[in-house]
């Protein structure tokens, strides 16, 4: 077994760390040192003259060289790393997975003292008020650290160490499960990890004090998800009751709200108890409702099991069922308390799920995340046939965690999508044209993010034309659809349909649509765009008339 320490500069994990190695007869390994040896020079050294992007992929190796983890039950190595190390998604999962993490976790007025009276130059924190760095610092990477065991990392040293111990014995046994992120925001607690959700949602109902597990699911997903959920559950105490809706879209109707709503109250659910929504975009839209009515509003945890609803449907509290008329017409706002995201659940998706996922995935890249980007380039393919190596390696876990946390960021900063602030409306990038040639084919032909991968191509056309997007940009958004398989063929539908559909759009915007168009880095909303430029994009996505599809 292999024991990692994480935590802030100063929190004291090489003091800790060799403690703890020397007792247990164990190597310790410290991952700052052994960079220094490596390169010859000090890590100031490696910042000032490098930079801390050429610091962090020296760092990233020094993590991989490490190996594979140990997973004997005596402790055969202590890490203790660099603080940062564990920003990166792909060394937390190398240093996380299969291991027993701990967080240090030291008030930052305490490490701000120790690091005035250190000798050792910490490069992030030289030259700046070492208080308010510190506390920055904390902020940052709060949500990293926390997935790790956390230890009061103030105290004398033996106690710490003799804490530490106790811990490890403990956490031997939960090897299997790794929790990779956990993070706050607005929308509620999001954790994500592997093999982690019975143990996950029992903690969220200990904090929603709820006397029993309620769980919404429906078939495909209880038997991906479900059951195994239900049985943690019931292993570890809690009386469970299941509700099953119908599966996939026919989920989202009123007269399943209403069904559902009566087996709650058979059931006899009170104010204040949780439902859990176990299931995909249209489960969780569903159950979401059904928690934000029922009683008139009560607690949901959301466990997204398929790739749409991890990296995007389950963060940011809409919550909706659709009638004749359209989809999504009922609905509320209704955060939930916790979502947890169990990165497991992917592997029996079928892979068309998978990959249209990945046309939201690049959406969110196209709207200025660059590694987003970089990891779809490299590994979005594998990632879409689900891979056994794409989940091994963390490329999965790094593309919901990028792409979930950038959901995070958007939907925090404008809760109730007021407008007030612009950051929300991008999320629409690739979704006018999306949702026109989506509801063309009637909802029932193209998957969402399928037709999103055709929208982002026509916003990237638009863009072109009004001198928003430039060249390279365009083509490397539009490669990457490509390459990822995404809207590569015209789609045989009538662009007077098309039309009719951005049309209904436009009435429910009051006249103007707001076009997100991508920029260099990021995107601008446009509400100048010509009919006859949206037109013409418009039809590039269609097959030519007289042309047989
Ligand atoms: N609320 C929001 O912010 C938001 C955002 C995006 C999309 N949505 C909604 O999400 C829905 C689409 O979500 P979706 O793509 O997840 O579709 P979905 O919920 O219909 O799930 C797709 C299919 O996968 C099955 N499934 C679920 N989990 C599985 C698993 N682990 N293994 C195997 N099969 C599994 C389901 O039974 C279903 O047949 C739409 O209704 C859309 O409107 C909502």
């Amino acid at each position: 077994m292999d024991v990692i320490l994480v935590g802030l500069p100063g929190s004291g994990k090489s003091a800790v760390g060799r403690r703890l190695a020397h007792r247990h007869g164990a190597a310790f390994v410290d991952l700052d040192e052994s960079i220094e040896k490596a390169a010859g020079r000090s890590i100031a050294e490696i910042f000032a003259e490098q930079g801390e992007a050429a610091f962090r992929s020296i760092e990233r190796q020094a993590v991989a060289d490490i190996g594979p983890a140990d997973t004997e039950p005596r402790i055969r190595a202590v890490v203790a790393t660099g603080g940062g190390a564990v920003i990166d998604p792909r060394n937390r999962w190398a240093l996380y997975r299969h291991r027993v993490p701990i967080w240090l976790d030291v008030r930052p007025e305490v490490l701000a003292q120790r690091l005035r009276r250190s000798p050792n130059v910490r490069p992030l924190i030289a030259g700046r008020d070492p208080m308010g760095t510190i506390r920055d610092l904390a902020r940052e990477r709060e949500r990293f650290y926390s997935a790790a065991n956390r230890l009061n990392g103030v105290a004398e040293l033996a106690s710490i160490v003799e804490r530490a111990d106790e811990l490890v014995g403990r956490s031997a046994g939960g090897a299997t499960q790794t929790v990779l992120l956990r993070g706050r925001s607005l929308g509620g607690d999001l954790v994500i990890g592997e093999g982690i959700a019975g143990t996950v949602i029992a903690d969220a109902l200990r904090g929603l004090r709820a006397r029993r597990a309620l769980l919404v699911s429906e078939p495909r997903a209880w038997a991906a998800a479900g059951e195994a959920i239900a049985a943690a559950l019931a292993a570890d105490g809690w009386p469970v009751e299941r509700i099953l809706l119908p599966s996939a879209e026919e989920a989202k109707r009123l007269a399943v709200i209403e069904e559902a709503a009566g087996s709650l109250a058979a059931l006899r659910a009170e104010r204040g108890e949780p439902l859990v929504a176990i299931g995909g975009g249209a489960l969780g839209d569903a159950a979401g409702f059904l928690a934000a009515t029922w009683l008139r509003g009560v607690p949901l945890v959301q466990v997204p099991t398929t790739l749409v609803a991890q990296i995007d449907s389950s963060i940011g509290g809409k919550t909706g069922v659709d009638l004749a008329a359209g989809k999504n017409l009922v609905g509320a706002f209704h955060p939930p308390a916790a979502v947890v995201i169990d990165i497991a659940f992917l592997r029996s998706l079928p892979e068309r799920q998978r990959r249209a996922a990945l046309g939201e995935a690049v959406k969110m890249a196209a709207l200025g995340d660059e590694r987003l980007f970089a990891l779809l380039e490299g590994d979005g393919d594998a990632i879409a046939r689900g891979d056994a190596a794409a989940f091994d390696s963390g490329a999965v876990a790094e593309l919901v965690e990028r792409a979930a946390w950038a959901k995070v960021q958007v939907t925090d900063a404008d809760e109730r999508e007021s407008g007030a602030d612009d950051g929300r409306i991008t999320l629409n990038l690739g979704h006018s044209l999306g949702h026109a040639v989506e509801a063309a084919g009637g909802f029932g032909q193209l998957l969402h993010g399928e037709a999103v991968a055709h929208g982002l191509r026509g916003a990237v056309r638009i863009g072109r034309e009004l001198g928003e997007t430039p060249a390279p940009r365009a083509e490397r958004i539009e490669r990457l659809l490509s390459s990822l398989g995404l809207a590569t063929e015209p789609l045989p539908y009538p662009l007077a349909t098309v039309l009719d559909a951005l049309g209904a759009d436009k009435k429910h915007a009051s006249g103007a649509l707001r076009w997100v168009v991508p920029t260099a880095t990021g995107s601008v909303i446009r509400s100048d765009v010509p009919d006859e430029l949206v037109e013409r994009v418009a039809a590039s996505l269609l097959v030519a008339p007289g042309v047989a599809a």
